[in-house]
């Protein structure tokens, strides 16, 4: 009898040890850009697969880089929380705590770094690499371009080694490149660079206000259940990114079982307000499809030239995929998202969906012998169809979440219409002065 009940009260720990419950993987998808890889739902009513009698001619993929240790901005967040209980350590003891709390009496500590690629994000992208070259077998890619940023290469490598095998870098034919992200290099994957008038704070301002009204009932809460803690919004903010981040880092973390669903959402529609604010719809004007447009351009000319690669394969961030999606008018929503919170529980701007880490942004140029006339294009974005609304004409554009490619370029005439320095780019983003 003593031994069964020792054994069974190591079960919880066994069980913490991995997402075993559908649904706590389903709340650690919804950790919004922090997210860990997953790919999307598939739309109620639109076919995951093309016609059998469908060829893909052109691929580009716009990759994210995987998950990665928290920026150092965030970090101080989590070692602020951690130091806050650490030197509490006796008013912890005397808790009364949840099961889900008892692992802070043994004392947590963090040794999370930051800015760089972790071990499940070199995972993430070692395995994009191998199922790019099994969906894609016939091609064989000649170059790669990555955004010059240590985690984004880093995972382009990683990409490789799964793609071409560890001989990659000794390909002779194929070419590895990287672009600066800096505000001297125009580029596609970091245009809000070159851009003097984009803000971080169009997007920042609206989370900071959102936290001050989301985040103090959770830290009324978890000081309740703490008492002579002191925690304070900012240390809230600290144990949401400790969940997501020790996530990103290990595959686990105690603090994910701390919050409830609800608690889980608003930190989630935090991530999307910041990503929708400085790199979306939220931005002043059409400072956002005007960023996007860089990239909208170089899908259009690609796709329109005989000559062109019949594979990209680039890296680059989670901006750089919601700035593309704010050009093409998909995801977007009205009313706009709002700073005081969620007005729309089936908003379609998620970034847990969209850009969650390694995130694949993959545009395929097609033509079939019968289901469709002439060329055609479709996203799919994290492994799910995202159904280009703003071009589709029949039955089949809607069953398959598709579009001619002629369509495509006339409903992307806004992207058309503008490019790098331009006047039209100058006066939606002031004179960028090189
Ligand atoms: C972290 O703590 C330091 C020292 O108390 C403080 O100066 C800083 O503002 C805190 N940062 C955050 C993000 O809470
Ligand atoms: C107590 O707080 C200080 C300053 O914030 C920190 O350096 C120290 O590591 C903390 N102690 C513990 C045990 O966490
Ligand atoms: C791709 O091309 C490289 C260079 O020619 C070659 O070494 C490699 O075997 C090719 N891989 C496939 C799967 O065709
Ligand atoms: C690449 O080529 C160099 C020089 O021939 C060789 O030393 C190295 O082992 C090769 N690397 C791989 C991964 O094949
Ligand atoms: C680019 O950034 C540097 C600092 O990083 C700054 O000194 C310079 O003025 C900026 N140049 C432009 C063209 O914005
Ligand atoms: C962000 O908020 C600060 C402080 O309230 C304000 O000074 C700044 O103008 C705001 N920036 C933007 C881009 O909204
Ligand atoms: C078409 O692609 C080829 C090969 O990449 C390139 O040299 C040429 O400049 C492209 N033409 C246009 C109009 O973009
Ligand atoms: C794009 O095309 C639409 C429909 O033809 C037209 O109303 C709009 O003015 C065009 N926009 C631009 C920027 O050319
Ligand atoms: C836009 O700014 C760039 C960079 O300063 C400049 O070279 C270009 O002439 C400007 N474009 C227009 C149309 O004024």
């Amino acid at each position: 009898m003593m031994l069964f009940w020792s054994l069974l009260s190591l079960l919880p720990l066994l069980v913490a040890a991995v997402p075993t419950s559908s649904a706590e993987e389903k709340i650690w998808d919804s950790l919004g850009n922090l997210s860990p890889y997953h790919p999307a739902p598939i739309p109620v009513g639109v076919s995951a697969d093309l016609p059998a009698d469908c060829t893909v001619d052109q691929v580009m993929l716009m990759g994210r880089h995987g998950s990665r240790f928290p920026l150092a901005s965030e970090l101080v967040y989590i070692q602020n929380m951690t130091y806050k209980l650490g030197n509490a350590s006796a008013a912890v003891a005397k808790a009364k705590l949840p099961s889900s709390m008892q692992f802070l009496k043994e004392g947590y500590t963090t040794k999370l770094g930051h800015d760089d690629l972790s071990a499940p994000g070199r995972l993430e992208l070692f395995k994009h690499g191998v199922n790019f070259r099994l969906k894609y077998p016939q091609f064989n890619a000649t170059s790669i371009l990555a955004g010059g940023q240590d985690r984004v290469i880093e995972s382009a490598q990683w990409f490789a080694n799964g793609y071409y095998g560890r001989i990659w870098p000794n390909i002779s034919s194929t070419v590895f490149s990287e672009i600066a992200e800096d505000n001297v290099t125009v580029s596609w994957i970091t245009p809000m660079d070159t851009c003097p008038k984009w803000d971080y704070n169009y997007g920042n301002n609206a989370t900071v206000a959102w936290g001050k009204i989301y985040l103090p009932a959770i830290t009324k809460r978890l000081n309740k259940l703490l008492p002579g803690v002191g925690l304070t919004d900012d240390d809230t903010h600290g144990a949401l990114y400790a969940c997501a981040y020790d996530l990103a880092a290990y595959d686990v973390s105690p603090w994910c079982d701390v919050f409830t669903t609800t608690e889980i959402k608003d930190f989630e529609y935090e991530l999307d307000l910041l990503m929708d604010g400085a790199f979306g719809y939220n931005l002043p004007g059409v400072m956002g499809p005007t960023l996007g447009s860089l990239y909208v351009n170089k899908l259009i000319e690609r796709f329109s030239n005989a000559s062109a690669e019949p594979v990209y394969l680039e890296f680059g961030h989670d901006t750089t995929i919601d700035m593309i999606l704010t050009a093409l008018g998909l995801a977007k929503d009205t009313p706009p998202l709002s700073a005081s919170g969620p007005v729309n529980p089936n908003r379609k701007f998620r970034t847990s969906n969209q850009v969650p880490f390694a995130a694949q942004m993959v545009w395929e140029k097609f033509t079939c012998s019968s289901s469709f006339q002439g060329p055609q294009i479709r996203l799919v974005l994290n492994d799910a169809p995202l159904p280009l609304t703003t071009c589709a004409q029949s039955k089949e554009d809607k069953a398959y979440g598709t579009c001619s490619f002629d369509a495509f370029v006339s409903s992307n005439n806004f992207s058309t219409s503008i490019s790098w320095g331009d006047a039209a780019w100058n006066s939606t983003c002031g004179n960028p002065g090189f």
